[in-house]
């Protein structure tokens, strides 16, 4: 491995590995799963790159307070290049990652708030800002002293947004790059935040040389709020953004999946075990699938109403049919995630209260987070149902079709990122019509097994669009 400087740097708020103390008193670390580290483990360049991240638990705190300058010993967690966690102050993290980027920022972008009530920004929310800020600086500092002169550094998402013009200060030399994994909020919705607040994160993404998005959608939405914001020059045929005698490129770098490495790991014994005992529960049945976080976003509430109302006003489904529910825990320590999280246990209990039978569950509902038997899940659908309000891509759309053994048809929301490439193949849905989303499911559930196969084919092909391999170089080639 190169020792020098690193030339390539990727800063994330979650990094490649998280840290647990074992029975023993031990730290033991997992490796991430996510597009970012496939996509720079098989880029070539790993070896030459540093990627700097977050200290989330406490673990991984006195994992980053033992290691040299932060840098983690690597040997043995099959992470490749080199990782830098910062042992950020724990009130600090909270109040940057709690209070402002999921409470705040993810609200915005998804569309959340339920505006009679909030947002309402106080005072404790301009505590939670200047630690967000200082968060930021943490990261553009260190980004700062560990680059190589001229240095690339990819800086990602809506944690991390004030980074670029940060680092631009203290590092005029280095190209950056900002990504977003998000949508990007419509302009009137983006002008609930304080103005000052609103002004500082798109001044803060204007730091970069470039800024991605996943679709042309959150793109354009970007443009118009830099143009009705910050007054900026808006180019929207070159799509830059000029603001104080500086000139961004707005550019769109959509993410698919590496079909061939999830086919690969669908196929292991641990799925084969999963599969056999939830083809066991479905029995000869047609399943209904989804997959999700417990995420407001993924809109898994409108989802049972709409399975729920399919077995109302199309009774032949009942007993012919079981939905498959995999929502698994996130961000708990936002009181709306805990409520939302009991609303879909809830409704799920209704739905089996109200139709289940002796010989039949209408539903089962999982709650922790197996992938194992979420790819076996995926493999026996007969029906995928990703219904977010909002998504800024959601790649168990193209995650699911690319494994399923059974054609899957996929019910869409046409407001995720991935109808932009899926809808044509997909049975697609408003996601607030609950009468309409169970009419999707019911034509997705009748669809014809020629035409079923015919349409998961092109689903998988175009999910082998923009793997993330080629994501990670296309970015780092804006560059
Ligand atoms: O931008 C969305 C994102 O960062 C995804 O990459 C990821 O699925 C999700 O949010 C994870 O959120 P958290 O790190 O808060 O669990």
């Amino acid at each position: 491995m190169s020792e020098g400087p690193p030339e390539i740097l990727l800063a994330s708020n979650r990094g490649p590995l998280s840290f647990h103390v074992g029975p023993d008193g031990r730290l033991s670390a997992t490796r991430g799963a996510g597009g970012l580290v496939a996509g720079l483990d098989r880029s070539g360049v790993a070896e030459r790159a540093m990627w700097v991240c977050a200290a989330l638990s406490d673990a991984d705190r006195t994992a980053a307070h033992t290691a040299p300058n932060g840098r983690l010993d690597l040997a043995g967690h099959a992470v490749r290049g080199r990782v830098r966690m910062l042992p950020i102050d724990p009130t600090v993290f909270s109040h940057a990652y709690n209070g402002v980027a999921n409470s705040v920022l993810w609200f915005v972008h998804h569309l959340l708030f339920d505006v009679a009530r909030n947002p309402a920004f106080d005072h404790s929310f301009s505590r939670a800002w200047n630690d967000y800020v200082g968060y930021n600086t943490t990261f553009a500092e260190a980004l700062a002293a560990d680059a190589a002169p001229d240095a690339r550094v990819l800086v990602q998402d809506y944690h991390l947004t004030l980074v670029p013009a940060l680092l631009r200060k203290l590092r005029p030399d280095l190209r950056v790059a900002h990504f977003s994994h998000t949508p990007w909020a419509p302009p009137d919705y983006y002008r609930m935040l304080p103005d000052e607040v609103g002004a500082q994160v798109l001044r803060g993404i204007l730091g970069a040389d470039h800024a991605g998005f996943l679709t042309p959608r959150w793109a354009r939405a970007f443009l118009d709020c830099c143009e009705q914001s910050l007054a900026a020059e808006v180019d929207r045929v070159g799509m830059t953004v000029t603001y104080e005698g500086r000139t961004t490129r707005i550019r769109v770098h959509p993410l698919g999946i590496d079909v061939t490495s999830l086919r690969e790991r669908a196929g292991a014994p641990d799925v084969a075990m999963h599969i056999a005992t939830l083809r066991n529960q479905v029995g000869d049945r047609a399943a209904i699938v989804r997959v999700d976080r417990t995420e407001l976003s993924k809109n898994i509430v409108r989802g049972l109403y709409a399975y729920r109302e399919l077995l109302r006003q199309a009774p032949h489904w009942q007993g012919r049919v079981v939905h498959l529910v995999i929502a698994y825990p996130s961000r708990h320590d936002l009181p709306e995630y805990r409520e939302y999280s009991a609303s879909v246990q809830r409704v799920a209990r209704e739905i089996d209260d109200e139709f289940g039978t002796e010989n039949w569950r209408p539903l089962l509902l999982f709650t922790d987070d197996d992938f194992p038997r979420s790819l076996a899940a995926y493999r026996i659908a007969d029906v995928i149902i990703v219904n977010p309000v909002r998504d800024g891509m959601n790649l168990v759309a193209k995650e699911a079709p690319a494994v399923s053994t059974r054609d899957a048809a996929l019910v869409l929301s046409r407001e995720a990122g991935a109808c932009d490439s899926l809808g044509p193949y997909a049975v697609t849905v408003n996601p607030y019509d609950i009468s309409g989303t169970a009419r999707g499911l019911d034509t997705a559930l009748r669809m014809d097994p020629a035409e079923r196969a015919a349409r998961c084919e092109r689903l998988v092909n175009a999910a082998a669009r923009c793997a993330p391999e080629q994501w990670f170089r296309d970015l780092l080639d804006g560059l």
